[in-house]
């Protein structure tokens, strides 16, 4: 979620014309993405990903200097073959690799631009596991992205912050940057004594590191999109618990007084149970949320088990709506992810459409409020761009976050509440700890209310100007 700054920034260029794919598509590969050589063909991000093998773990050991700003990694990348690889693609932005290795061997290795190209001493056979070990070091430097901003790993006032979406992994780890390839990680983060280390997932304890250093542990052992991962360094107050037999640990800033922020992520597990009772079971094995204190951080990301938020949320006072989002995403967006990018309304409207719920279960405005004052409000620029079809330069647009959640409660007063609630949770089961497409959720939408959808989709999917309201059918 954006803070009102970004969000009226730029939401009404015309979408960008769909690239052709460049190769016929892999049996068994995700649908809507066609792989590449370099990039797993997704058409709005031509170079995200790489084609050829399927990312199991990633073993990341990191130790960074917060004074000097380096960065010295280890990544294990363990990996299936989809074909015969006599070489393969890794993004990595930035930074200096010292050595590759494919399954314990040395192996060749040569950067183009943000791609680690390995080749293995004998070519990997498809359907072979095989282990990659980067080692690897620099001062990271985020990516810029002249329509969305930047994203990746940032050095700030007291250590570092890694976030971003479409992309930051990249910027601090080989990776097959795109969500199409989930995978369970590991991480060990080795920060000066005195300083957090947050991560996503399970925390697993700190030990003492060499040189007074402390290397914090954390296990994320469900899928998780590459984007979803971030690495927090710095001052924080930390808060530790147990929620129904998981684990919760949140940070906030240390800058920030002590109040709003924390108050409203201390109501994440509640809000969590709310939603659990509306999406099924919470997906994942940890809870919890962290508060950033950087300017250059203008939005809340829902990084898997554990969403950052910027400290700008918090400034007016308690705000439980944008934790509702950002929670409601770990169903919508995490366990459940997108195939390819123009897929993002997706993640996006169902999100903002929880906000709707969670205002409306508060006693503040129900569902049906937020959509006539959205119906109202919006101005040409939501209804030209269709929330399924944005353009990567409208990936963020209020297109896709406020049309995309009145397509939901479009949806919702067409079928109705059972139909409609018993779609979010199937929705929701069916695709558990995978990836989705558009195409998918509207065939899940006719089965589940066995009812014919396709022109209730199309006006507010997909069409460029502002449809009738909905009417029960
Ligand atoms: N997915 C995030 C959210 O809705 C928003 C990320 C905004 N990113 C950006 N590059 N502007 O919670
Ligand atoms: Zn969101």
């Amino acid at each position: 979620l954006v803070t009102v700054a970004l969000a009226l920034a730029g939401c009404t260029a015309d979408p960008e014309p769909r690239r052709e794919p460049r190769s016929t598509p892999t049996p068994g590969a995700t649908p809507g993405v066609t792989p590449g050589p370099a990039g797993v063909g997704d058409p709005y991000f031509p170079t995200a990903g790489n084609s050829g093998y399927d990312v199991e773990r990633y073993t990341l050991k990191v130790r960074y200097d917060p004074a000097s700003d380096e960065l010295r990694g280890d990544a294990t990348v363990r990996a299936t073959a989809g074909a015969d690889l006599p070489l393969f693609h890794l993004d990595l932005a930035g930074l200096t690799v010292r050595r590759v290795t494919v399954d314990g061997n040395p192996a060749r290795h040569t950067r183009e631009g943000t791609e680690l190209v390995v080749t293995p001493a004998a070519p990997v056979r498809a359907g072979a596991a095989f282990t990659v070990q980067v080692g690897y070091d620099g001062r990271p430097e985020p990516l810029r992205n002249e329509t969305i901003g930047e994203g990746g790993w940032l050095h700030t006032a007291d250590g570092a912050v890694a976030l971003g979406q479409p992309e930051s992994a990249s910027t601090w780890f080989p990776v097959n940057d795109h969500p199409s390839d989930k995978a369970a990680y590991d991480f060990e983060i080795t920060v000066p004594k005195g300083l957090v280390a947050v991560a996503n997932g399970v925390p697993r304890g700190q030990r003492p590191a060499a040189g007074g250093y402390t290397t914090w542990r954390w296990s994320e052992a469900a899928p998780m999109a590459s984007y979803l991962s971030t690495v927090v360094i710095g001052k924080y107050r930390t808060t530790t618990g147990e929620h129904r037999g998981r684990p919760v640990f949140s940070a906030v800033a240390d800058t920030l007084p002590r109040g709003a922020a924390d108050e409203s992520i201390a109501r994440t597990v509640t809000v969590a149970d709310y939603l659990e009772s509306v999406f099924g079971p919470y997906p994942f094995a940890a809870y919890g949320g962290v508060v950033v204190d950087e300017p250059r951080i203008r939005y809340a990301l829902e990084t898997q088990s554990r969403p950052v938020y910027s400290a700008n949320f918090f400034r007016g006072g308690e705000n439980t709506g944008v934790v509702a989002h950002e929670l409601a995403h770990q169903w919508f967006g995490d366990s459940v992810s997108v195939a390819r990018w123009e897929d993002i309304w997706l993640n996006e409207g169902l999100a903002t459409y929880a906000e709707w719920l969670w205002s409306e279960h508060e006693g503040r405005d129900s569902a049906q409020a937020t959509f006539d004052q959205q119906y109202a409000a919006s101005d040409d620029g939501v209804w030209r761009v269709p929330p399924a079809a944005p353009g990567a330069a409208n990936l963020f647009s209020e297109s896709v976050y406020q049309r995309g959640a009145m397509a939901v409660h479009a949806l919702r007063v067409t079928v109705g509440d059972d139909a409609f609630f018993r779609l979010l949770r199937t929705w929701a089961a069916e695709k558990r700890n995978g990836n989705a497409t558009t195409a998918e959720f509207v065939a899940t939408a006719e089965r589940v209310c066995g009812q014919q959808l396709d022109d209730l989709f199309a006006g507010w999917l997909y069409g460029t100007e502002r449809p009738a309201p909905p009417t029960r059918r």
